[in-house]
């Protein structure tokens, strides 16, 4: 195989209470990339249509993520990115992680899979440091793995995978104003105090132990941030009543996606999740601000070959 073409889904990361650490694929949004086997060594980005982002191979995510596997691997030739973006950058449902992602795993897949998915997690994480200055991997260890992820430890790097309920549902509002992570996380306090971490702590356990036992009401009762939320939620407009809006309509719980300014939340089938979107999408209408809105089931296989 010389060629290869791909989805890569958008994620949502932190989900709530799992700052860094969790993070969830999405099924119906996500980017398009198409990568080729050069005889040149080094990576192209050949082409990039849907966002205004830079194509130089050291300025592009998916070129610096490449670079990474590139330089661990004993193949002599190279290769050719074209990235067809639908996911748009400063989003905050992994735009940077799907190009990164997209990218390794298509070459990946034409050497043979020399790599681990693990090891690609780690060549992704280089993207997502070029993007916003920390190479956290909850966006991109969904990506790759599929469903949701838990990033247990960062040293050494350790991903854990967990299963989702069936009737999962995620729907994701997008306000269109654009938030940068790197400067969502200069917006965050270093320490936290005890009892937020209590809080804390015991809602991601409860929210993987919800995504274990099928326990939607865990799920929902686990949807708690304390401690981020609080300072970011300031940076997006309406967020407490869009956030009152999906309880209201039934979602299970509502948060920031990544670091904004989607916003989402989790229901209990299409339905609910449908009518939380509407739900969403008047608050937004109310105040006059334009929007995106994603209704999507969880994908539970990742990047895949289109
Ligand atoms: N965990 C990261 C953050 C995700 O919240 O900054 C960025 O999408």
């Amino acid at each position: 195989m010389e060629t290869i073409k791909v989805f890569c889904p958008a994620t949502i990361a932190n989900i709530s209470c799992g700052f860094d650490v969790l993070g969830v694929a999405l099924d119906s949004v996500g980017d398009e990339m198409v990568v080729q086997k050069t005889s040149v060594k080094g990576i192209r980005i050949s082409k990039l249509e849907g966002q205004d982002l830079p194509m130089e191979t050291l300025q592009n995510v998916a070129g610096v993520a490449g670079l990474a596997l590139l330089e661990a691997s004993d193949y002599q030739g190279g290769f050719e990115i074209e990235i067809y973006k639908k996911i748009k950058a400063g989003s905050g449902i992994g735009s940077s992680a799907a190009s990164s992602t997209g990218a390794v795993w298509a070459m990946n897949e034409l050497l043979g899979k020399p790599f681990s998915t693990l090891e690609l997690v780690k060549f992704s994480m280089e993207g997502e440091r070029l993007a916003s200055g920390v190479a956290h991997a909850d966006n991109v260890a969904p990506a790759l793995f599929g469903g949701f992820t838990l990033v247990r430890s960062y040293d050494p790097l350790d991903v854990v995978t967990i299963p989702s309920p069936n009737e999962l549902f995620a729907t994701v509002i997008h306000p269109q104003i654009e938030v940068k992570t790197s400067d969502s996380r200069k917006v965050l306090k270093n320490n936290i105090s005890l009892a937020d971490g209590i809080k804390q702590w015991g809602n991601v356990g409860g929210l993987v132990a919800g995504l274990f036992k099928d326990d939607y009401d865990l799920i929902g009762r686990s949807l708690e941030d304390h401690i981020i939320e609080p300072i970011r939620s300031i940076l997006i407009p309406g967020f407490d009543d869009v956030k009152a809006a999906a309880i209201e309509a039934g979602a299970l719980g509502c948060g920031i996606s990544g670091s904004g300014p989607s916003i989402f939340s989790f229901s209990k089938g299409g339905e609910t999740a449908q009518n939380v979107g509407e739900a969403m999408k008047r608050i937004y209408q109310d105040i006059g601000i334009d929007f995106d809105i994603h209704i999507s089931k969880i994908n539970s296989e990742g990047i895949k070959m289109m």
